[in-house]
């Protein structure tokens, strides 16, 4: 049967587009199905932040042809398992859901651990983020295939 997991951040355009691409180049997409989505509107329909898309081409993982989308509550139903980036995602998913087989869905991408929002920050601050979710996506990877 088919996984399908949904990545969030705010924008959908540096932190989530890039956790999209990582478990991506991680996972068999015959048995996965990997989206990503921001809590804020925005964005909606751009390609990723250059800075992500070029920290993703340095790791050999192509993340250009993405568009920003928002997060929508039919995600909920469409998604096994919801990795959000940060504790503020957290709380804004966590309050969107209506029951609590949607809640128990949501969690840190990173278990107690946020990845902070590089959006003002340079291109050190997405290398940084990569290796993240790097760690992030190989936890995830072994918890659903061993
Ligand atoms: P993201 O980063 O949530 O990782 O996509 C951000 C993108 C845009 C903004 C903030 C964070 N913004 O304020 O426009």
């Amino acid at each position: 049967m088919e996984i399908n997991i949904l990545m969030v951040c705010l924008g959908n355009i540096c932190r989530s587009p890039l956790a999209e691409g990582v478990l991506k180049s991680k996972l068999p997409s015959t048995r996965f199905r990997i989206d990503s989505a921001g809590t804020e509107s925005f964005h909606i329909g751009k390609s990723p932040d250059y800075r992500s898309i070029k920290v993703a081409a340095y790791h050999g993982i192509d993340i250009s042809f993405q568009k920003a989308r928002a997060f929508k509550l039919e995600d909920f139903n469409l998604f096994d398992k919801i990795y959000v980036m940060d504790r503020n995602n957290l709380k804004i998913i966590k309050q969107l859901a209506e029951t609590s087989e949607q809640r128990d869905k949501v969690s840190l991408v990173l278990e107690n651990e946020e990845i902070p929002d590089p959006y003002y920050g340079d291109e050190k601050d997405f290398e940084m983020i990569f290796g993240l979710l790097n760690k992030a996506c190989d936890k995830i990877k072994s918890d659903l295939i061993n």
